[in-house]
């Protein structure tokens, strides 16, 4: 039977592939703050503001919803720009929809959570999925409080919210105030023809993943039976680790003329506490899952996706 799914902050990084997922097989209510005339047009796009507990709860109302992925939120580099201001948002987004979805239609939540939770104790060579946490940024800081929240909230019973750590996102949508950034920002460059400055040194290692494998496993947690979910705050996800140089050669191997100058800025501090491999063994046995994309297919998929070849 079909859903009827909220999404809110839409029109983001993550936002339109999962509308586009989502709406295969469901009843999908698309809303952010940003409602460009073309997503409009494109998925229907509704203004919703989740700071508004009360228009959360109408949106709620008003179409039956039962699942809602909650999409808003500022990134780990920007961030750290305005943190009370991303602090606030990024957890009062989540707190708001969590109030407006009790004793609601309401069945089940997905949240995003990130690899930004970890830290320098965290063992970062090899990062497991309980390991100690204490981030450095403001980011990092909004997730793991919310992580918090889902554990009690999953422990107590009250409401069944389902949570992934992302690592850097590769997609062709457009980037926004990330520190994993470079990984779509170099494959944008090969369009404009412009020098990339890369902000992070040349050999930082981070793990990333396909935006579609990114998809498919948020959508196959959201679908098990929660009996099957041995973790109650966030599960740990991986696909590839790469380096800013390897994915700058990866890119000149292809065929593509990219320069690339390395200027680490004060991103590079937040890579830098950021796991260099991720040990997602749990969510792989849980859901029976594992990527279909490796450093290679992303680039090239990516690339297709951006016309360039
Ligand atoms: N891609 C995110 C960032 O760089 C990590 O969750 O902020």
């Amino acid at each position: 039977m079909k859903k009827n799914i909220l999404i809110t902050g839409a029109s983001g990084q993550l936002g339109q592939f999962f509308i586009e997922k989502l709406a295969e097989n469901n009843n999908v209510i698309s809303t952010d703050i940003n409602v460009s005339r073309e997503l409009v047009k494109k998925y229907d796009l509704k203004f919703l503001d989740a700071l508004n507990e009360t228009k959360v709860r109408k949106f709620i109302d008003k179409y039956h919803v039962d699942e809602i992925y909650n999409f808003a939120s500022i990134l780990s580099a920007k961030a750290e720009k305005y943190p009370l201001k991303s602090f606030q948002l990024n957890t009062n987004c989540f707190l708001n929809i969590v109030k407006a979805s009790i004793s609601s239609s309401v069945k089940k939540i997905f949240w995003p959570s990130s690899i930004a939770v970890f830290s320098k104790e965290s063992n970062l060579g090899y990062v497991k999925q309980d390991v100690i946490k204490n981030p450095i940024t403001i980011y990092g800081a909004s997730k793991l409080s919310c992580e918090k929240v889902i554990n009690y909230f999953n422990i107590n019973g009250l409401l069944d919210i389902r949570s992934i750590r992302f690592p850097g996102i590769v997609s062709s949508s457009t980037p926004g105030g990330g520190t994993t950034d470079f990984i779509v920002e170099m494959i944008n460059n090969i369009k404009s023809k412009k020098k990339y400055i890369c902000p992070l040194s040349p050999n930082t290692i981070l793990p990333m993943m396909h935006v579609n494998d990114a998809v498919d496993a948020s959508v196959k947690l959201m679908s098990v039976p929660r009996k099957n979910i041995k973790i109650n705050d966030s599960y740990n996800i991986s696909s590839f680790e790469t380096t800013p140089n390897e994915w700058k050669n990866l890119i000149c191997e292809m065929g593509y003329n990219l320069e690339v100058d390395f200027q680490p800025d004060f991103r590079q501090k937040i890579a830098d506490s950021w796991p260099r491999k991720i040990d997602d063994k749990q969510i792989r046995k849980d859901l029976n899952w594992k990527p279909k994309f490796n450093k290679i297919k992303t680039l090239k998929s990516v690339i297709e996706n951006y016309n360039l070849t």
